[in-house]
């Protein structure tokens, strides 16, 4: 197992700077997810770590040794894409013995390494199939097996389940932490989805416009977001915003209104002033209804999911927001609500620009 240190890596296509300077050090056996919206540079990264791009500027480390200048094949890491790239006429013991026999690795060697990566990805009945034999979620095995034969150091995946269906999507993604654990790798995953980046993830680094946003354990980020970005980013559904105006600004906290709704309390949040304009943020799941006191709405519609109910509302002042309630319910469409925040739940403050830091939670973990 390896570990990965980025140092001020920046990537320029002519004039156009998609990456501009990124640090991360990641651990041996650690589990990194990027994520972020299309175009945040996901890829670029990833192709630049693997050596299939290189940086414009920074340094790229691999267990403390400089290597931007080594080739993807030097690096000793194993990437695995979106499209799968299988060979088609070869069959699935081939498939994952081509890389090793290019290597001219020996022959019994390579059958134990086929051996046990089948096991592991339970692929055994089908090493004698050719990949238009099978289906889409044993495709991706075999293209991740082909990786795991490799015994990279880095394991590098960019969006390996977005060609499957949902539920083998869920079924994927928990045997991948599973190989994880299994192998104690170090394995740097790209997707643009937040559900698999707080599943799977030690520690999730949220890219935006080529930045990196925020980095930390999936927790971290949900309970405290570092701008209003990553605070929308991760979550779902996500935390509704509300723009809000500082009416009071105190050392245990301070007072908002929202347009003309009643004046809400947040205790623990410093930072404001009086007079400010900031977003309220609010997450679905950490609101609730309450018969008098609460911000007053109508109910626009609900979803019930079975175990929880999303209902989505508007309030007096036009605003959207979304409840989220576990269980079911029996609110309709139309129906006047009170929503507010529940006892246990969360509110943060946020300055008014997407990407700005967050106003600082006093006691916050
Ligand atoms: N060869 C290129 N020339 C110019 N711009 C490029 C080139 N390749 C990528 N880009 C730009 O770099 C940015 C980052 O692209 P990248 O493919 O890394 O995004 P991504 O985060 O992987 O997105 P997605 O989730 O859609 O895969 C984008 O704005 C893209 O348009
Ligand atoms: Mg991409």
């Amino acid at each position: 197992m390896a570990s990965l240190t980025l140092r001020g890596i920046v990537r320029d296509y002519g004039t156009l700077r998609v990456i501009h300077g990124i640090d991360l050090d990641v651990a041996e056996g650690e589990f990194v997810v990027f994520v972020g919206p299309s175009g945040c540079g996901k890829s670029t990264l990833l192709r630049m770590i693997a050596g299939l791009d290189r940086p414009s500027g920074g340094d790229i480390l691999i267990d403390g040794v400089r290597v931007n200048e080594r080739s993807a094949a030097e690096r000793g890491l194993a990437m695995v894409f979106q499209s799968y790239a299988l060979y088609p006429h070869m069959t699935v013991r081939q498939n994952l013995a081509f890389g090793l026999e290019n290597q001219r690795m020996p022959r019994a060697e390579i059958d134990r390494r086929i051996a046990e990566a089948a096991r592991m990805l339970q692929i055994e009945h089908l090493l004698a199939r050719k990949p238009g034999q099978l289906s889409g979620g044993q495709r991706q095995r075999v293209a991740i097996g082909r990786t795991v034969t490799r015994e990279p150091g880095i394991f590098l995946f960019d969006e390996p389940l977005s060609n499957l269906d949902a539920e083998l999507r869920v079924q994927m993604r928990v045997e991948l932490s599973e190989l994880h654990q299994r192998l104690g790798a170090t394995m740097i995953y790209v997707t643009h989805d937040q559900t698999e980046a707080m599943t799977m993830a030690d520690r999730i680094v949220v890219l935006r416009a080529g930045r990196l946003e925020q980095a930390g354990a999936p927790l971290d980020l949900y309970n405290n977001p570092a701008n209003r970005f990553v605070a929308g980013f991760i979550g779902s559904p996500r935390m509704n915003f509300l723009n809000a105006t500082v009416t009071e600004a105190g050392p245990g906290g301070v007072r908002v209104r929202v347009g003309d709704l009643p004046e809400i309390a947040l205790a623990g949040i410093a930072g404001a002033a009086s007079g400010e304009t900031a977003v309220l943020g609010v997450r679905p799941e950490h609101l609730g209804f309450v018969d008098a006191g609460g911000l007053p709405g109508t109910v626009d519609l609900v979803e019930h999911m079975g175990g929880e109910s999303y209902v989505y509302m508007t309030l007096g002042d036009g605003e959207r927001i979304t409840v989220r309630r576990p269980g079911q319910t029996a609110l309709r469409s139309g129906e006047a609500v009170q929503a507010a925040v529940t006892a246990e739940g969360i509110a943060h403050l946020f300055r008014s620009g997407e990407g700005e830091p967050a106003y600082p939670r006093v006691g916050a973990a």
